[in-house]
């Protein structure tokens, strides 16, 4: 890493430096860089490893003990000055999805990685020892389900899922671990004991353009949407182009091409305001022009902030396309592959995150997440907050995704401030965690309101 330029006065602390951070970030994005576009680090492959030795490298070299744990996720530990015992966590995840960007998920690595350089810069010792965590494949584009490193992690997964969850070729969970080195039957290994951590934040970049247009340089999340996922399969019967009649036909894609434009109509309706559902990926088979395809196995994504819309959408997508099936002549079988809750981030955490960001003159405001993130999976076991900075036009998962280093270095500065901050409030039993921790309401300096759009 670069030596850090000083942005500051001489004997104020020394802030994030948004130098440092665009130098990892083109370190990281190297590994996985597709020749054809975009990045594609996908979880549990060497380049996802790679990407973490990298990092792992990095922070050894601030002096930070660091391992991998059984699932892959790796953990740096600088430990605490007092008889504290519980840590305070930081970090986010470096797989992307296939043809994906170069800062979901990168950003909150590098933030955690700078946020451990200013802790040595600036001569500070925590009273609570401090953990930065790399998870290891969180992004559900391979397996369909997400955030796995997390969810070990929280013990939201057991042996049995490893060998349930599989990617599209077939290959299981379980033997994607094993074929990079990691040891399945070691899954409890990976989890946390709860009394052991104090408090998680996640910076992620917001996926939105939320920020953008109210010209805010932080987002504080207070709800994460919940994702229902769906493989299909239709089964339909392949014939020649020329030779079949329309009327003797049972046309796979044709069935699968009305149901994805039933989940589109199901998501638009005004009853399920708030849903969003896509179908993310077709495969047809033969795929051929000469032939009436015979089979299409497609994903569905739905998601939600509100619980019951989110399963009654999904509930009436799998009823439509029943239906639809039916009438068609074809086959269905609907697999539930991934079924994550909503969840909602402590208030008192996220006003702790607010007030520093008042005092750095950091404009924020409180909004959702529509992406899934691994602080909303810590949340099933510790007070989790996520902090998001802009990214350009809220381009995410595509090559094309940018997030300035400026910001980044914003949300740095809002991190390592929350983590002092918390190091010290959090010093006291936890029925007093609010002690010094007002609940502000109405206008913030500076502006800051809710946000008004977005997935709500
Ligand atoms: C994570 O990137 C998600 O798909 O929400
Ligand atoms: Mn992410
Ligand atoms: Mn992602």
């Amino acid at each position: 890493m670069a030596k850090a330029s000083k942005r500051q006065r001489p004997g104020s602390p020394i802030d994030a430096d948004p130098r440092q951070l665009a130098e990892m970030i083109e370190k990281i994005s190297r590994i996985g860089a597709d020749p054809v576009a975009g990045i594609s680090r996908v979880g549990y492959t060497l380049p996802e490893r790679e990407a973490h030795e990298l990092v792992g490298g990095w922070l050894r070299d601030l002096g930070l003990a660091v391992e991998t744990d059984a699932v892959g996720n790796t953990i740096a530990t600088r430990p605490g000055k007092s008889v504290e015992t519980a840590a305070i966590a930081f970090g986010s995840h470096l797989d992307s999805v296939t043809h994906g960007g170069r800062f979901d998920g990168i950003v909150g690595v590098v933030a955690m990685v700078e946020a451990f350089r200013l802790m040595t810069a600036n001569h500070i010792d925590t009273r609570h020892p401090l953990r930065g965590v790399i998870f290891a494949c969180e992004e559900g584009a391979r397996f369909g389900e997400s955030s796995i490193g997390s969810k070990a992690i929280v013990g939201a997964l057991n042996e049995g899922d490893l060998s349930r969850i599989h990617d599209a070729d077939g290959h299981t969970l379980a033997e994607a671990m094993l074929d990079i080195g990691f040891e399945p039957s070691r899954l409890r290994e990976a989890r946390w004991n709860r009394a052991d951590i104090a408090a998680f934040i996640e910076i992620h970049i917001e996926q939105g353009s939320t920020l953008e247009a109210q010209s805010r340089s932080v987002g504080l999340v207070d709800v994460v949407s919940g994702s229902t996922r769906f493989r299909m399969t239709i089964l339909g019967s392949a014939g020649h182009t020329g030779g079949t009649p329309m009327q003797n036909r049972a046309d796979a894609l044709a069935a699968a091409a009305e149901v994805t434009l039933a989940v589109e109509s199901i998501a638009n309706q005004p009853s399920h305001r708030g849903v969003r559902a896509t179908v993310g990926s077709l495969d047809v088979y033969p795929n051929r022009i000469t032939i009436i395809p015979g089979r299409v196995d497609m994903s569905i994504d739905v998601r939600d902030l509100d619980p019951d819309r989110l399963r009654r959408a999904s509930t009436e997508i799998v009823n439509r396309a029943t239906a639809v099936c039916q009438r068609r002549g074809v086959t269905l079988n609907a697999e539930l592959i991934a079924d994550v809750s909503p969840v909602v981030l402590p208030m008192w955490l996220r006003e702790v995150v607010s007030q520093v960001c008042n005092k750095l003159g950091a404009g924020y405001c409180v909004m959702p997440s529509g992406a899934g993130h691994d602080a909303q999976i810590m949340a099933r076991i510790v007070p989790a907050a996520i902090i998001f900075v802009p990214c350009r036009g809220g381009a995410s998962h595509v090559p094309e995704e940018w997030a300035s280093a400026t910001d980044i270095a914003s949300g740095v500065d809002v991190l390592y401030h929350a983590v002092l901050k918390l190091d010290q409030i959090l010093s006291h039993p936890p029925d007093r965690h609010l002690q010094g921790v007002s609940c502000e309401v109405g206008p913030l300096p500076g502006g800051n309101t809710p946000a008004d759009d977005g997935p709500r």
